[in-house]
């Protein structure tokens, strides 16, 4: 096979400047692995004339990328402009029904679309390829199209979103408070022109609703994932949790039971001696569990123009070597819709409260959890401070349903100050 694999790169921005870099630099590295040349053939972004700090001369020029997407030189239209609508899924739809493969790093637009835009692409015979959409560098889409395609997925989860793992480390570090280090992340560049994407849960929830396809089978569906943010993390809650054995982390979790499909993203304490309680700053990490292979453990870079347009790449190449495998990892047509679940799995959690200077305080609370059926793991009593003082409490294993009894009980106790904070630990 020597004839070249042409490009077609929509969008030039981070992560497209870094394939346009990946592909000028590595040639020979390029043909040698896929046995044939990998060519850039057009470009397009908004501005033609904003220096890029790569060399484009060699390659067409389209304003349009939905005219990119469909030219007749082009085999592989590479997707990097963003948007869950709007030109990237015209021009994905453009290249599908042009005959062209699709590699795009585009969480937003797979998970709204995705199911649909699988099905046109197999009808078709083309192939939609999107592993720089999940935890940026991290081969995590292929760990499980791939290399675990012989286990049932029992679990996946993962911290995937880094700058909201670099505001709760940074918190935790300098003792700062949220308000505080998400005016710096911006200020640094490391949110999202909109920062609710990331603080918000909701770029970390679309990578989770695209794993939980591919994992369990099922229709990706992302207006099921249960999405909490992080901005009520307070900087109590992080020195507390740590003095307990926990870290606080934005963590997705996908499982499918009797009960349905679980998805998750919401903070949650993990054990601060697991791997997902040692993840500092920007980076990733993607734990999957399957029944023979147990659980592994991936962890690196989850953005940025290197290890995303490597993920990239990756894609790019295994079309490059006539690899074709369904977008999630099995015929789209065959993917089930799965029963949201109506509640999670049962779990520990941690409730922190501030509780009145008065004899039986503590007597209140225990009963009122045990009303509920809601049993005492541990507890901690830190010093009053104005009548009040904070008490932790991590619980035994409970449901969500029976804890907000507990809770919409406290009040009638009359011990209780504010409003007590309940964070579920998650077994990792
Ligand atoms: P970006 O830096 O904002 O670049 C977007 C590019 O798309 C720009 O070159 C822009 O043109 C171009 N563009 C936007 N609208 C266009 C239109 N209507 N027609 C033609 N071109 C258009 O974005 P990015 O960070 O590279 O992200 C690209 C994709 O990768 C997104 O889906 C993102 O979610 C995903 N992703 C990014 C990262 C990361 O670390 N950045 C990690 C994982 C996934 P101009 O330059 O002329 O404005
Ligand atoms: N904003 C994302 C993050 C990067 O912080 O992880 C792209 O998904």
């Amino acid at each position: 096979m020597t004839e070249p694999l042409r490009l077609g790169i929509a969008g030039l921005g981070t992560v497209g400047v870094g394939v346009v870099r990946i592909v000028q630099k590595h040639r020979e590295l390029l043909e040698r692995r896929t046995g044939r040349p990998v060519v850039i053939a057009v470009v397009s972004a908004r501005s033609k004339s904003k220096d890029r700090g790569v060399d484009l001369s060699d390659y067409a020029w389209e304003d349009d990328p939905v005219v990119l997407a469909a030219r007749a030189d082009v085999d592989v239209f590479v997707e990097l402009m963003g948007g869950s609508d709007g030109p990237a899924k015209a021009a994905t739809e453009a290249a599908i029904a042009a005959g062209k493969d699709v590699v795009t790093a585009n969480k937003a637009m797979l998970a709204v679309h995705g199911q649909a835009l699988a099905e046109q692409a197999e009808a078709a015979e083309q192939v939609i390829r999107f592993e720089a959409a999940v935890a940026g560098g991290i081969p995590v889409v292929k760990a499980l199209t791939e290399g675990l395609a012989g286990n049932e997925i029992t679990r996946v989860m993962g911290v995937m979103n880094g700058s909201c793992n670099y505001i709760l480390t940074r918190m935790q570090d300098a003792g700062l408070s949220y308000e505080a280090v998400f005016d710096e992340a911006n200020a640094l560049g490391y949110l999202e022109a909109d920062p609710e994407l990331d603080v918000g849960g909701i770029d970390a929830g679309h990578k989770l609703a695209l794993l939980a396809s591919i994992a369990f089978g099922t229709q990706v569906d992302f207006d099921a994932v249960e999405l909490e943010g992080i901005g009520s993390v307070t900087i109590e809650d992080i020195d507390q949790a740590a003095d307990m054995g926990y870290k606080i982390k934005l963590l997705g979790v996908a499982q499918i039971s009797g009960r349905g499909l679980e998805q998750r993203m919401s903070p949650c304490l993990v054990p601060a001696t697991s791997p997902l309680g040692q993840l500092e700053g920007g980076t990733n990490m993607v734990v999957l569990e399957g029944d023979a292979v147990n659980q592994i453990v991936l962890r690196g870079p989850g953005a940025g123009e290197g290890p995303t347009a490597s993920a990239v790449m990756g894609d790019v190449i295994d079309i490059a070597r006539g690899l074709r495998i369904a977008t999630f990892g099995q015929p789209a047509n065959t993917l089930r819709k799965a029963r949201p679940a109506q509640s999670a799995v049962p779990a520990p959690y941690y409730l922190r409260l501030q509780l009145l200077d008065k004899p039986g305080a503590l007597a209140k609370i225990a009963q009122a959890l045990g009303e509920a059926g809601v049993s005492i793991d541990r507890m901690r009593q830190y010093g009053h401070d104005d009548a009040a003082a904070p008490v932790l409490i991590v619980t035994h294993k409970t449901t969500r349903t029976a804890l907000n009894e507990a809770l919409a009980a406290f009040p009638a106790t009359g011990v209780v100050s504010g409003k007590p904070v309940a964070i579920r630990i998650e077994a990792v």
